[in-house]
């Protein structure tokens, strides 16, 4: 009987954990302000970046309203963001400007590089 019991207490719980360890995975994917599902390539900048809208700063400038916007930061010979601006940052920042704070050896691959940048696009106030 005692063994009935285990084993009913085994069938009923152990789904219900695994149920919950997925969901934690899936947590960790998320952006921890606004739990939007972010693509891939754009979990490269978030340990140094938000994408929300917040006066916090990581290491690096907040990348809310950064595209089709002025360039915050100083030493580069361009003054707004746009999609030309924006590539050539995240593919080499250092050859931008060689003594950037930007530690980030750039981003090679020209597809995930216009993930990144559509996704930028959409972190905005303007439609
Ligand atoms: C290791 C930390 C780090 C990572 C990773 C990183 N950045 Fe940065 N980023 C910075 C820092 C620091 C600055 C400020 C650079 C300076 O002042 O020279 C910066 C500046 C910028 C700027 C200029 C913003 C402005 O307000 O003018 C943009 C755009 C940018 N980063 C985009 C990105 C993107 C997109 C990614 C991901 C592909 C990324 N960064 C990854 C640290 C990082």
């Amino acid at each position: 009987m005692k063994f009935v019991t285990l084993f009913l207490i085994f069938t009923l719980f152990l789904p219900a954990c695994s149920d919950n360890e997925t969901s934690q995975e899936n947590q960790a994917m998320l952006n921890p302000l606004t739990n939007k599902d972010i693509p891939k390539p754009v979990k490269l900048c978030t340990p140094c970046h938000y994408l929300v809208k917040t006066n916090q700063k990581k290491v690096g400038p907040n990348l809310w309203n950064v595209y089709d916007n002025y360039v915050t930061i100083k030493g580069l010979q361009f003054g707004k963001w746009t999609e030309e601006t924006l590539n050539s940052w995240i593919e080499e920042p250092q050859r931008i400007k060689p003594l950037t704070k930007m530690i980030f050896p750039g981003v090679k691959d020209p597809e995930q590089r216009k993930i990144i940048i559509d996704y930028m696009k959409t972190l905005r106030d303007k439609p």
